[in-house]
């Protein structure tokens, strides 16, 4: 499954130039006693501001964790919704026209927790009512491949100081298709500024038309097929995973997927030579501080292992908001995005399965369409016993972690999967497909419960698996307590990451003695 981007409404300039190759800035050999160093994360999306998925919540919370060794700062596009968020922004640089990208000015936002986020201000690309990527009913902006160009060579400018911030970064970290051209142009004009690239889901990959290539100011070399071009057109993802010095995706799991056919979405070819070379490698996602059963505001009332009585007022809250009927069993819960990823319809499959044990089943989430029409159709047949809200709010999604027993993540794949994560800390046992992420962060029979195949009939099994585990007080609740105590923050996690960056930079600071 690939997302194109669609880019019919760009205008193609015969006229306009590639940009051009600049030659190689001379380096500067950075003190060695600062060890804390400048790192500029390019992104689409940040929870405190825009959400479509787990990319925002790990935008938002990796770089605050990363705060306590090096100066993180996020760059990300001036969506209406960032510039009415109501924190102030002050212009503190600007950018010119480049081939077909607008001009654009750069905003400073600082916030309350000393987060600094570059917002990248371009009204005519950004400022319009939907989703970083779409109208909100299915459709991309056809102008995607010069908004998230504009994205990319923003945060190249900003590397080589043509910003005029007066910051620059000593290591890019760009994540998703997005932000893939940033390594690219990075290379392009020449920095030695080491960048890394995260993919966060493969599927997606901002492929565009080849003709586009002038447009956005790419020069030849990157239609090559070491370089952008995928199946005869030109693809972000791609551009990141070619230019980056170093790769990384969510865990260790799905970097050995994406080296396979069945999960490579057309790139494994790729991933297995970059694996090869050891330029890629997988990293497990973290949480942040702020999912804390005891004390989290979301939640209507707060609970801990020692006391379970707010994690049944949380389940009374999902019953009444949700149309359930008000007892005492088992309670399921999805919270995801419905797409086919998510394998939203074998829940669909196991649903009558649940019901017929006494069970019950809230879904909260919202995406493609037909999933969404299955979803109700399915909670109309089970009135009092499955409900959905097709939306999403972060007070009811973590209220429904931390009211429900199991949480159902039945994956086609996952790259890492952060919900699965969040239910344990809030004492609900994951139901979850071994892949990816869901593999390497739930123990099967201890923390949650992990089936094979992508099938009904296996699923099933493992829902009969819990639903016994929920027949045994004793049982459930020692799983319920190492779930929660599974420790997943990203205080533990961004070790390898911080091993990562030094590395990189220590790498490129042998390069600078190189030069004579
Ligand atoms: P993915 O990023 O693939 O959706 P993750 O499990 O990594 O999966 O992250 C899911 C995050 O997104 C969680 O914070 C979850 O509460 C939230 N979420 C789930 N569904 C939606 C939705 N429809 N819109 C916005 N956020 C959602
Ligand atoms: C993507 C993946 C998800 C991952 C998230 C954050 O949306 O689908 O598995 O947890 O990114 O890395």
């Amino acid at each position: 499954m690939s997302i194109a981007v669609n880019a019919g409404s760009i205008r193609l300039s015969k006229t306009q130039p590639a940009i051009a190759l600049s030659p190689r800035p001379l380096l500067q050999v950075r003190s060695t006693h600062d060890d804390k160093k400048k790192i500029l994360f390019v992104t689409s999306e940040l929870t405190d501001l825009i959400k479509t998925g787990g990319l925002a919540d790990v935008s938002a919370a990796l770089p605050r964790a990363l705060g306590a060794l090096h100066d993180v700062r996020v760059l990300i596009p001036g969506y209406a919704q960032v510039m009415r968020s109501g924190h102030s922004i002050r212009v503190v640089g600007s950018l010119s026209a480049q081939a077909d990208l607008p001009a654009c000015r750069i905003g400073r936002m600082d916030m309350p927790d000393g987060l600094i986020i570059y917002v990248l201000i371009c009204p005519e690309l950004y400022e319009r009512e939907g989703s970083p990527y779409g109208d909100g009913h299915g459709n991309d902006w056809p102008d995607n491949p010069i908004r998230f160009a504009r994205l990319g060579l923003a945060a190249a400018e900003i590397a080589a100081g043509t910003a005029c911030i007066r910051w620059a970064p000593d290591l890019v970290h760009a994540h998703d298709w997005p932000a893939g051209l940033t390594p690219a142009y990075m290379h392009w004009r020449g920095l030695h500024t080491p960048s890394v690239f995260t993919i966060h889901n493969l599927a997606y990959q901002g492929n565009i038309d080849m003709s586009l290539r002038r447009s956005l100011g790419l020069p030849h070399e990157a239609s090559g097929p070491e370089r952008m071009e995928f199946y005869g057109k030109l693809s972000l993802l791609k551009a990141g995973i070619a230019y980056a010095n170093h790769v990384t995706t969510v865990s260790a799991t799905y970097a050995e997927e994406i080296t396979t056919e069945e999960f490579g979405c057309g790139m494994e070819g790729f991933l297995r030579m970059k694996a090869r070379q050891g330029l890629l490698s997988g990293l497990l996602n973290g949480i942040d501080e702020s999912w804390e059963p005891e004390s989290d505001p979301h939640l209507v009332r707060g609970f801990s292992a020692r006391n379970w009585d707010g994690k049944v007022a949380n389940a009374t809250y999902v019953r009444e908001a949700f149309g359930l009927e008000l007892d005492g069993s088992p309670l399921f819960a999805v919270v995801s995005r419905l797409v086919h990823q998510k394998g939203v319809d074998l829940t669909l499959g196991v649903a009558e399965t649940i019901v017929r044990n006494g069970g019950q089943l809230a879904i909260l989430g919202q995406g493609e369409p037909h999933i969404e029409d299955e979803v109700r159709e399915l909670a109309r047949r089970y009135p009092g016993r499955i409900a959905a809200h097709i939306g999403f709010n972060e007070s009811d999604a973590r209220r429904l972690f931390a009211g429900s027993d199991f949480l159902l993540m039945p994956s086609r794949y996952e790259p890492c999967g952060l919900s699965q994560m969040y239910a344990q800390r809030y004492a609900s046992l994951p139901i979850a497909r071994r892949t990816g992420g869901l593999a390497d962060s739930i123990e099967d029979g201890v923390t949650g419960f992990l089936f094979d195949e992508t099938s009904v009939a296996s699923y099933r099994a493992t829902v009969l698996r819990a639903l016994e585990v929920h027949r045994r007080p004793q049982l459930h609740c020692a799983m319920r307590c190492r779930a929660m105590a599974a420790g997943f923050f990203w205080r533990h996690a961004i070790a390898p990451y911080d091993r990562l960056y030094q590395r990189l930079l220590g790498e490129r600071h042998e390069v600078s003695h190189s030069i004579p």
